[in-house]
């Protein structure tokens, strides 16, 4: 969690890392600040709250060509002015910003700093005082970062400001996200490219345990016993626009607009000449050597991974375990003798997922990341990629990323029927390509599901989805989408489940939204939300066409039936958006939540 910035160059720095930081908001966004470094002063300023603010409080007329920024998801002390970043050492000779945790913070401050005043809860100002601690041993500033880094223990992403030297940031990462970019007479440091975009679309990877020397003529990048480490740089391949709102009011909105394009890009990045699916050779054979795959992933990835499940188990023949990445960690199940890690992240970043990656690559197994950014850690650290060509999805609740990661699981799950040589009658691109088209003519319909939120979700306190098969993994996502930016209290139920005790919630009109678009289990959960509706709650069936009643909410378009998790779920995800929007939540940035998630 938390994003961090810094510039260093010859232009004024307090609008890049402004705009730097309103990129990185969706890493967390209750607090904010930012240093500038003019000559050998530093300007700090911090506010509790969104970068709108930091940017209203900022001097307008204090210029620097050095400095750094800090968007915040509290960790350690609450979100308050004290406890916002940049934090600084006792002289105030360094200021620092900080993405991680500390693990060891409190075993630091009282071997090394127990007679140093604090001003604030957070482990990132130990930091800062160990630095400055050691650079007084040392007399020497990198000798004594690097000092400070051997005793740390956790995760961080560093840049730091020392006010005797406008010529350098220091830099250092461990576990959270950091990359460098590169300008003619400048160069830039940032939690993710999109930040600064604006400036430079040139990077180079910093990797853990490593420390920068960022200066405006280069960057030197070196080990921690300050051997020089030379690494090519790369150009990200993000479209600066994509980053940006266009037209509509809210980033979520536009996403779940873009997924018919997304499965569109989907089929033809995973194509051949021949019309066949092109799948790298190396993820086929691991498919193959497989007898068991354990699905990890967390939030919305991990609803994609259990439909994922069916279509691997049902196409492939494949058994399947899904698990939540952070009950894995600590309560690992008896494993298979050859087992394959899919590992489902949207961000690539999700410290639970990583936990159990680094976990299963002690014990040698085998390690396949599904992400939307091929460059982020789940992916440099598995043994292989799949894309999923979703391009950046910006609002905190997932809505593209999803219906990516599900068809791109069905392709996955179809390609290794096929090398097995299994005779199949599905083709997933085909198909795909009738589910982009369904999924157009829902978004198209935006008026009706407006109307249907209003009716269900107005003033409700809670909500109940019910599903069987896989519409139950659907309704498990809907019930998400709807707590993470409407915080009315859902769930998602197995519709046989309900009976079984959580029917005692039920009460006259609250809302129980069923989904049926499988028709083995068409009339049983049409008997459940008989059971509900007999009991006063204000009923809705999303239905699939073919298997509608005239009664139904809604009907979507018929796709295979394998496919129905990725229309049915666009009625459910935008329900959720107009039930936030009336109920008027910050769609876009949901209280407490951050997108991407670097602490267990
Ligand atoms: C956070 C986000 C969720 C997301 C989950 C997993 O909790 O708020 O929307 O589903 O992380 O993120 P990942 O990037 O691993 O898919």
């Amino acid at each position: 969690m938390c994003g961090i910035v810094g510039y260093i160059g010859v232009d004024d720095s307090k609008d890049i890392l402004l705009t730097g930081l309103e990129k990185l908001e969706y890493r967390g966004y209750d607090s904010a600040g930012i240093a500038l470094l003019d000559e050998n002063e530093v300007y700090v300023t911090k506010v509790k709250g969104r970068i709108a603010a930091l940017r209203e409080k900022v001097d307008a007329n204090t210029a620097a060509t050095v400095g750094i920024g800090h968007t915040r998801w509290a960790t350690h002390g609450e979100p308050s002015e004290d406890n916002a970043h940049p934090h600084q050492s006792g002289s105030g000779r360094f200021t620092l910003v900080h993405n991680g945790v500390i693990e060891n913070y409190s075993e630091v401050r009282d071997q090394f700093l127990a007679d140093v005043p604090f001003k604030s809860e957070t482990d990132t100002e130990v930091v800062v005082q160990l630095i400055e601690y050691f650079v007084a041993q040392e007399g020497d500033v990198l000798a004594g970062f690097r000092e400070a880094l051997t005793v740390l223990k956790g995760s961080y992403a560093l840049a730091l400001i020392d006010n005797q030297n406008s010529d350098q940031l220091y830099v250092a990462k461990n576990k959270s996200p950091l990359l460098i970019g590169l300008g003619e007479g400048f160069n830039v440091v940032a939690s993710d490219a999109m930040a600064t975009l604006k400036e430079t679309n040139r990077y180079v990877e910093i990797e853990d345990k490593e420390v920068v020397l960022v200066r405006r003529e280069g960057v030197e990048i070196q080990k921690l016993d300050g051997s020089v480490v030379e690494r090519d740089a790369y150009v990200a391949e993000i479209d600066a626009a994509d980053t940006e709102k266009g037209t509509y009011p809210h980033f979520m909105l536009k996403e779940i607009d873009e997924q018919p394009v997304v499965i569109r890009k989907i089929i033809q990045e995973y194509q051949d000449n021949e019309g066949d699916i092109k799948l790298d050779n190396d993820i086929r054979q691991a498919m193959q050597r497989a007898d068991r795959i354990y699905i990890i992933a967390a939030g919305t990835s991990y609803h994609a991974g259990l439909v994922g499940k069916q279509f691997l188990e049902k196409l492939a023949n494949i058994p399947v375990e899904v698990h939540i990445a952070s009950e894995f960690s600590y309560n690992m199940p008896l494993l298979s003798e050859n087992p394959l890690f899919v590992f489902i992240s949207q961000s690539g970043e999700t410290a639970d997922s990583r936990s159990v990656l680094v976990q299963i690559k002690a014990l040698g197994h085998p390690a396949l990341t599904i992400t939307n950014v091929p460059g982020s850690t789940l992916s440099r650290e598995a043994d292989y990629t799949l894309p999923l060509h979703a391009g950046p999805e910006i609002a905190v609740a997932s809505t593209k990323a999803y219906t990516a990661q599900v068809a791109v699981l069905a392709i996955l799950a179809v390609d290794s029927a096929k090398a097995k040589g299994m005779d199949l009658s599905f083709h997933p691109l085909q198909e795909l390509g009738i589910v982009a088209s369904a999924m157009e003519a829902l978004t198209d319909q935006k008026e009706e599901f407006e109307r249907i939120a209003k009716e269900f979700f107005a003033t409700t306190r809670n909500a109940f989805y019910i599903g069987r098969g896989v519409d139950y993994y659907v309704v498990q996502e809907a019930a998400l989408k709807l707590k993470e930016i409407s915080y009315i209290q859902a769930e998602g139920f197995a519709g046989g489940e309900l009976k079984h005790g959580t029917i005692a919630l039920i009460e006259e009109g609250t809302p129980v939204i069923a989904i049926s678009t499988q028709e083995n289990i068409n009339l049983s959960i049409r008997g459940n939300i008989q059971e509900v509706a007999a009991r006063g709650a204000n009923t809705c069936i999303v239905s699939m066409k073919g298997l509608e009643k005239d009664s139904d909410t809604f009907v979507v378009p018929a796709v295979h039936e394998l496919l129905t998790p990725l229309v049915s779920v666009i009625p459910m995800q935008l329900l959720a958006y107009y039930a936030a929007l009336h109920r008027d939540c910050d769609v876009d940035k949901p209280r407490n939540l951050a997108k991407s998630v670097t602490v267990e």
